[in-house]
């Protein structure tokens, strides 16, 4: 499930991992048990620890996407002592979470460029690499600063890894705040365009004041970012936060990234996996739409808001170049999967003031016109459902794809399910018949006789379930 999931504690690189796993106990630590050069290895982690360690989950995952070629990102490496090489899926799970940050953060300088001053605060930044790639691609932003906020313990790890590069140090201009300083001060690094805050998201009041001790202004152009950083968080609390930037921050975009739609069969799953890591995702069952996420910022006073899953935003944001770009880097077939993780993932942009008059996520010039993309599951409206036969097996599955192809037959195909007795990808076509007004009876490929079957490249291709996810 991590593998769909994309995020979570990086338990399969322990310390010289040959294998490990993680053991929830009932007062709920997990113990990660592992077997390695050094022979049995354990570590007792609780679940601030394990929240902190989703990070090293996602460092790791950004460098093997960048170093595949999906986005790119000279800096991330320096926040890694090794490397790991992650799937395909996982790679395409973080190009997409890469272009909408990136989207947002474009969107917001283009928009602020007349600006004599601005701000980006990154929520829960972790060891994401920001300042570096903003300073090292686009040399020194005129008048832009950066904030970076998150547990002490992480940005305490994170000044030792800039202070040990001499790659990301020597992007830093002016540091103040001398190398292994106070613990107890919240500025871990004081720069004069980078500050590294140390603090808990839930304490909005001293997360306030040492924003306001470091020389943050309230008034100019902002952008908020939290990349998988609410999700980990009591949603009262989170809302605290949403509803303190709001109050302080008087022109700004608020950008998240995280996962929503808990109740169908890879949303229980999704939500099971983050449980069973110590990590659970606190607010997806309190805000599981799109609509509800777009609520919940309207409701606290900001001006506009717009949220879309990431099957929308790749289809109007994500240039048809860079769709063929990436389909070229690596071989790739899972697209039932990684159009079902997209439906289960968002960006949503909150503004106010006089970025409010601007739209957000704006899609591309370039929009692709020989491919449609379908509304996802989650669509609102009323349909007459009922139950079929026990006797129909082979539709026990989840994230196919079905079509009605005539009045009395549906074709299914894709999806995962019972094969052999084994939970795997199934390869099999499905036809459901109906017959005197019952969907009884089933033919899958093995009993097919007359059927014509297309067929390209080695692969079954149906145009009716691969429209939607791929070209
Ligand atoms: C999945 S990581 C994402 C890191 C980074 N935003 C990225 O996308 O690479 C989640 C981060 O949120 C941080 N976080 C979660 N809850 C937090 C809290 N209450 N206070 C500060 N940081 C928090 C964790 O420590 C972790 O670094």
């Amino acid at each position: 499930m991590s593998e769909r999931a994309g995020e979570g504690t990086n338990f399969r690189n322990g310390p010289g991992f040959h294998g490990s796993c993680v053991v929830k106990l009932w007062w709920g630590h997990v113990l990660q048990v592992g077997i390695g050069q050094g022979g049995l290895w354990m570590t007792n982690m609780k679940s601030e620890t394990c929240v902190q360690s989703t990070n090293d989950f996602s460092t790791l995952s950004k460098v093997s996407a960048a170093s595949a070629g999906y986005f790119t990102d000279d800096f991330q490496k320096h926040f890694v002592s090794r490397t790991c090489r992650r799937s395909p899926l996982i790679h395409r799970g973080y190009c997409v979470r890469a272009q909408a940050i990136t989207h947002c953060v474009n969107e917001f300088l283009q928009d602020t460029v007349d600006a004599p001053y601005r701000q980006v605060l990154s929520l829960g930044c972790g060891f994401d690499s920001l300042y570096f790639r903003v300073c090292g691609r686009m040399g020194v932003q005129r008048s832009t600063s950066i904030w970076e906020v998150d547990f002490p313990a992480v940005v305490h790890r994170k000044r030792l890894m800039v202070d040990q590069s001499q790659a990301l140090k020597s992007l830093l201009k002016n540091i103040t705040s001398p190398a292994g300083s106070d613990k107890k001060d919240a500025v871990v690094l004081d720069s004069q365009d980078y500050r590294l805050i140390g603090v808990d998201l839930t304490d909005v009041v001293a997360l306030d004041s040492a924003l306001e001790g470091s020389g943050i202004r309230w008034d100019c152009p902002t952008l908020i970012l939290a990349e998988v950083v609410l999700c980990y968080m009591d949603p009262a609390r989170s809302g605290n936060v949403i509803d303190w930037a709001g109050q302080r921050f008087l022109q700004s975009r608020f950008v998240v990234y995280e996962q929503f739609f808990p109740d169908d069969a890879f949303g229980r799953v999704m939500v099971d996996h983050f449980e069973s890591l110590n990590s659970p995702l606190c607010s997806v069952g309190v805000y599981p739409q799109l609509l509800d996420q777009e609520q919940r910022f309207l409701q606290k006073g900001w001006q506009r808001c717009r949220v879309l899953d990431m099957n929308q935003f790749s289809a109007s944001c994500v240039s048809e170049s860079e769709k063929l770009r990436i389909e070229s880097l690596e071989p790739f077939d899972e697209f039932e999967e990684l159009h079902l993780k997209c439906s289960h993932y968002f960006i949503l942009v909150a503004s106010q003031g006089e970025l409010a008059d601007i739209p957000a996520l704006r899609p591309v010039a370039e929009i692709s016109t020989d491919f449609t993309v379908l509304p996802t599951p989650a669509s609102s409206g009323a349909i007459l459902a009922r139950l079929l036969s026990p006797a129909v097996r082979g539709l026990r599955r989840f994230g196919h794809r079905s079509c009605l192809v005539s009045p009395q037959s549906v074709l299914t195909t894709g999806g995962f399910g019972d094969g052999n007795g084994k939970h795997q990808r199934l390869r099999d076509l499905h036809l459901l018949l109906q017959e005197q007004d019952a969907w009884s009876r089933e033919v899958t490929t093995s009993q097919w006789g007359n059927y014509y079957v297309p067929q390209a490249g080695g692969i079954i291709i149906y145009k009716s379930s691969l429209c939607d996810c791929q070209r």
